[in-house]
């Protein structure tokens, strides 16, 4: 059964490491992903972008694809379903849909506007148990053919949105989407402590994971980072080992395109990416 993303967050805050966030696109990264939590005995949240909820044919195909395999694999470990920078829209047809999670990204609204909206979809949320991010200060890079610029957040501006009572906050602190240019600045370890300071005990979040070298990461998560978010890297090594599979010609071995054989490379690149992350985020072994 899927659960909101409260428990595995304040477990891992109290705990010192953090939980990863896999984005999924389809039903071999969801199975990959889900099946390395289970082997590592770790929790773990899904992922999914608005664009990447249309691909998959809508909010409800994925809850039915997710509770689906929950039950034939016989995961057992805590699983949170999480709409990944939803809109207003996008957050209030997840939580009709059957999602255990929402992220409503309002980061681009003036900071009014931003509390108004997190402040209604928090009542919601409270009400039917389900866990809620928010997000202050642009996290820069591109996804889904939004391109942010990347901002440091006002942690005045974060105590505003985390004393609406959401379950975790993402704060820019100078991290992206996507692969980090040469001449990247590095994580803002000032904002992120300074946020936590005003915010208390609030879980804090750390987009764009994919590229942050291993001391920052370990750094964040002991300045009170308890959810890290991966997208890209996942992304990576499925197109590369699906590459490789195609280039070396054994797709063609007779048997013509199975879709299964060509497939399942990519889905072993995604479970060795997951597993490196959670042993990483020490997420392993704390289900
Ligand atoms: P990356 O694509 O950089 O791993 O970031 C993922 C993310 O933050 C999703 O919200």
């Amino acid at each position: 059964m899927l659960v909101s993303a409260q428990e595995m967050l304040t477990k891992a805050k109290a705990g010192k490491y953090a939980v990863g966030q896999f984005n999924i696109n389809n039903l071999e990264w969801t199975k990959a992903i889900l099946l390395t939590a289970q082997e590592l005995n770790s929790p773990v949240i899904l992922g999914v972008s608005e664009g990447a909820g249309k691909y998959m044919c809508g909010y409800k195909t994925v809850v039915g694809m997710v509770n689906g395999m929950l039950e034939e694999l016989k995961i057992t470990v805590p699983v949170a379903l999480h709409l990944d920078h939803g809109s207003y829209e996008g957050a209030k047809a997840c939580i009709e849909a059957g999602f255990s999670s929402v992220m409503f990204d309002g980061s681009h609204y003036p900071i009014d506007e931003n509390v108004e909206k997190t402040k209604e979809l928090v009542a919601i949320c409270k009400e039917k148990g389900l866990s809620i991010e928010a997000e202050v200060g642009a996290i820069g890079g591109e996804e889904d053919g939004v391109v942010g610029t990347g901002e440091c957040a006002d942690p005045d501006e974060c105590k505003m949105i985390a004393d609406l009572g959401v379950t975790m906050l993402a704060a820019g602190i100078g991290n992206i989407h996507g692969k980090y240019p040469e001449n990247w600045a590095g994580l803002s370890f000032e904002t992120l402590a300074a946020v936590q300071e005003k915010t208390g005990t609030m879980p804090l979040v750390l987009h764009g994971g994919t590229g942050i070298p291993e001391d920052m990461i370990k750094k964040a998560i002991s300045l009170g980072v308890a959810k890290i978010n991966v997208n890209t890297e996942c992304q990576l090594s499925f197109a590369a080992a699906t590459r490789k599979y195609i280039e070396e010609g054994k797709d063609q071995s007779g048997k013509g395109f199975d879709p299964r054989k060509l497939l399942a490379p990519g889905f072993e690149a995604i479970k060795a990416t997951v597993k490196e992350k959670m042993e990483l985020f020490g997420s392993v072994g704390k289900a």
